[in-house]
Formats: C-alpha cells, structure tokens, sequence
C-alpha cells in the first residue's frame, strides 16, 4: 500500500499554476470569470466543492449558481446510486446546450464518478463538450489541470484533458478552501476507505484508507473556530478507523476528545462510524464530553445476520444491538440514526422483517433509507437479484411506515419545552409555521438541536450563526416549531 503524502513545495508549484490562470482567463474572457460549482453525494463531496471553490477564488474567480451565466461549469459527483449517475447526466445536457450557445464556456466533471473508467468511457466517446475530467485523487492538482485544459481549449489547438489514474490516494494539506456555510463545517479527517462492503463504489473510487495527522486536524478546527464555526463534523468513510495507519499515535476516540477539548462555544458531530469498529471507548468520550451531539449516526445497513455477511459488514445483529444498549446506558438521552439498504440481492421476505424489527427495537430519530443499486465493479452487482423492483419498493415504504411512527415518538410532548439551537439561516415560508404572522422586527428563522431535530422559529435575525434557545409552540410532520427566548 502506498499512501503519498503531497509535499508542500508541490502546493507551491498548484499555487503557481493558480496565478497563471487567474491571467489566462482575464484574457480569455476580458473580465473575471463566472464559474458554477456544484457537489453531489456525501459531506466530504461536498467539503472537496468548496476547496474547488477555494482554487478557483484563487484564480480570480466569481461564483454564480445559474449555468446560463457560467463561464466555468464544475461538476463535483458522486457514484454511490444509479441514479445519482443519471441525474449528473442529465444536467451535463443542460450544460452542453448552454456551451453550444456561448462560445468559451468550460465544461468540466470530478469526484466519484471520474474515477470509474464506464464513465470517464462515455465522456469520451458521447460528450466532447466536457472539457476537463479528473478524479478525486486529482483533486489538489486542479490549478494544473486547468492550465493544461486553458491552453488546449485555445482555438485551433482542442484537445480535452483527463485525470483518472487508479491510485491507492493521497493527503495534500493546505488545499485553499471557500467555505459556503459559515455556521456548519465538515471537517475530513480520513480519506477512503478499506471495507469493501459488497454493493459500494466508494472503496474502488476514493482509494485506500489514509488518516491526516491530528496537528493539521486540530489547527483547522482551531481556525474554524476563531472564524465563527459553530458546528464542526468530522468527517470520514469509516472515522472509527482513523490511525489505524498507524502514523497517527492517536485514535478516533482520542481525536474526538482533542477536538472537543478545544476552548469556544461549539458542537462536534462525526460521520461516518461503522458499527465495525465503534468501541465502548469511543461512546465514553461522547458521554464525557458536552460539546459532541447526543446524536450518533450508527449505519446498520440491515438486521439480519445472513445478509449483513453477505454485504461484507463484519458484525451481527446481536453486537449491533448491544453497542447501542451500551450508547443507552452511558449517555442519557442519546438519538440515532441509520442507514438501510432494501433489497440487498438475495434478500427475502422474512430476511427484511429482521430490519424492520431492529428498526422498532432501536427507535431511530431519523433514517436514510435507499433501495439497492447494484455498482459496476462491486461483488454485489455480480449477485443473484431475483425480488422484483416492484416488490423492493412495496418494502422500501413499509420500512418508511416503521420509521414515521418510530420517529414520530421523539417529538410527542415537546410542546412547551425550551430547547437549544443552532441557528443555522432563514427558515422556509412553506415550513411548519407558515400562514402565522411574523412578529415585527423579528424573521422566520431555522435551527437544528443537538439531536439533529429541526426547529422552525421566531427570532431576531442576528441569532443566524448563534446557539438560540427556542421556546417549543408546536411539535408535528418531523419539525419543531417555536419562538426565540430572549435574555
Ligand atoms: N461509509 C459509510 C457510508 C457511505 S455511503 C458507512 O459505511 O456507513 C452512504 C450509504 O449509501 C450507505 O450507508 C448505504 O446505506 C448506501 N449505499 C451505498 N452503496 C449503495 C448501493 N449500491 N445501493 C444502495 N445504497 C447504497
Ligand atoms: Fe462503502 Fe462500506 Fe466503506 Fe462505507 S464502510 S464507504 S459502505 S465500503
Ligand atoms: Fe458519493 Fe463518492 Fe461520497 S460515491 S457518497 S461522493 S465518496
């Protein structure tokens, strides 16, 4: 295995790179360019968009959200779902008729879906307007990239640029990052992921398991806190495994502490844990610690035995259940949440009521529920699959049945509770307040609580970025609805 560290003086010669574009596209466009980012897929796709962002602001970029403004369209995907893939498609559409249109736009795609040769295959062969592909190991190297595709883009000289090497991955620090939320940030901690769980892409496109050192960690979170951050995840395929690459000299759950050890006011959330790995340790630290949510996210996938092997998931039902008893016991008042494929290839009948009893043994807050899709490359898209979709889906809405009166649970009786929230923005007008006058001088604004519960409510617009507490009016379809408690 070998992990490559990205040596500074590389990050030297990418910050080179970005100055040089910033110069090509003021002259390729006679103005600052426009460029339109989007990320797909999980947090870390998301925190790779805003380093994209980052490079590109670098470059002298401003951002838009409409491609029929974009000079630069940036598509950051994932490839965990079909039908992820097909929406991707459908929008490189849209983007190539906007190209046709307007000459000088670029066009280019990343992040998990680059990484799969079908694809980077049919980018070739059916969509020459898409300039530029690379994958996520190619991430940092986006000045470049760009660079080679400004000067074949010239008139005259076409030829598209692609970066889509296997490799086992890489950790580059000091990626400039742009951050589109204020309030929330992720925070990655580990790249990859070393599990082959059978139905995932993600082992074969993000490479191997690789772990940041806990100093570059902790300036960050550092950095976010003096920047205003209130909310900080941790983020990572599998975080219990993080050091296991043994260069570390810290694990997951002395990390955890390190960072909620660090003096402001904030919260600390982590994703992804693998019910593999997760310790007792790792549950004393957040029974010890007030500044990590009360809220874990533990993917059980499903509760039977035979097909928790058959995904590679290396735990049973029964150890399963019994981490969460011990998470009951050591720290009051904890919530969970889950992820749960329906319709593992094989699966029976009688196989699927095993999740929809653990479901109801653990009460779940919340769950995210999705029906199998078989990934090209992955041993489960090479298995027997004989339940019909239609049966999968008349499955898939009884496990949503489960969960709605699971959940619902959870939010009987806080009407007249006052709860803590991070006030993250403006709240929906469509939300569970709508129709009520808004008082003068206040806005509709929306909080989450430690549990992850969302809050509709009144309250000065200055809350937006601060912990708020929230005087509960109305507790229905999932939501809280209330009124900020001044003082
Ligand atoms: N690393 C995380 C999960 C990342 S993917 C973990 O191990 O928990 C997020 C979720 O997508 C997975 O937990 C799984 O429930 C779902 N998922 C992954 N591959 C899938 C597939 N091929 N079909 C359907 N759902 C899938
Ligand atoms: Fe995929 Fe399993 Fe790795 Fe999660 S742990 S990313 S589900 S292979
Ligand atoms: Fe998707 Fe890649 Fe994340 S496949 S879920 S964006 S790691």
């Amino acid at each position: 295995m070998s992990i490559k560290r990205i040596e500074a003086v590389e990050m030297e010669v990418q910050r080179a790179f970005c100055a040089e574009n910033k110069r090509l596209l003021l002259e390729r466009y006679g103005r600052p360019p426009k460029a339109l980012v989007r990320a797909f897929g999980c947090a870390q796709n998301m925190d790779d968009g805003d380093k994209i962002r980052g490079m590109l602001a670098q470059m002298g970029c401003q951002f838009t959200d409409s491609v029929e403004e974009a000079d630069i369209a940036l598509y950051n995907t994932c490839a965990i779902r079909e039908n992820a893939e097909q929406k991707v498609f459908g929008i490189l559409g849209q983007a190539t008729h906007q190209k046709e249109a307007r000459r000088g736009m670029l066009i280019a795609l990343c992040g998990c879906m680059a990484q799969q040769k079908e694809v980077s295959d049919r980018l070739k062969k059916s969509f020459p307007s898409v300039d530029l592909v690379f994958g996520p190991h190619a991430l940092y190297k986006l000045p470049q990239l760009l660079h080679e595709t400004l000067l074949h883009a010239a008139p005259g000289a076409r030829r598209r640029v692609y970066d889509t090497e296997d490799s086992d991955g890489v950790i580059a620090e000091g990626i400039p990052t742009l951050r589109t939320d204020k309030v929330r940030a992720g925070l990655p901690i580990m790249y990859g992921c070393n599990n082959f769980c059978t139905y995932c892409v993600v082992p074969l496109v993000r490479g191997r398991e690789r772990s940041r050192m806990p100093e570059d960690i902790l300036a960050e979170a550092r950095g976010l806190i003096a920047a205003g951050v209130k909310e900080i995840t941790l983020l990572g395929q599998n975080v219990n495994s993080y050091g296991r690459d043994g260069e570390t000299g810290m694990d997951f759950p002395e990390l955890l502490e390190a960072v909620a050890s660090l003096p402001g006011d904030f919260w600390v959330r982590f994703m992804t844990s693998h019910p593999r790995d997760c310790t007792r340790k790792l549950i004393d630290v957040i029974a010890r610690s007030p500044k990590v949510c009360r809220c874990f996210h533990l993917p059980v996938q499903s509760g039977n035995d035979r097909v928790l092997r058959a995904m590679n998931r290396h735990y049973t039902r029964a150890q399963y259940l019994d981490m969460i008893r011990y998470a009951k016991e050591t720290v009051p008042g904890i919530r969970f949440t889950s992820d749960i494929i329906v319709g593992f290839p094989g699966e029976t009948r009688e196989e699927f009521a095993d999740t929809l009893s653990l479901v109801r043994e653990v009460g779940y807050q919340s769950l995210f529920t999705f029906i199998f899709s078989p990934r090209p490359g992955t041993k489960a898209a090479g298995m027997d699959d004989p339940v019909p979709a239609k049966e999968k889906s008349r499955w898939f809405n009884e496990l949503l049945a489960v969960q709605k009166e699971c959940g619902m649970r959870f939010f009987d009786g806080m009407e007249g509770k006052t709860v803590k929230v991070l006030c993250e923005g403006y709240g929906k007008e469509k939300g569970i307040l709508s129709g009520e006058k808004i008082p003068d001088g206040q806005a509709l604004l929306m909080g989450r609580t430690e549990e992850g519960m969302v809050a509709d409510f009144f309250g000065d617009a200055a809350c937006i970025g601060q912990f708020v507490q929230v005087k509960v009016t109305k507790a229905q379809n999932f939501a809280l609805a209330g009124a900020a408690v001044c003082g």
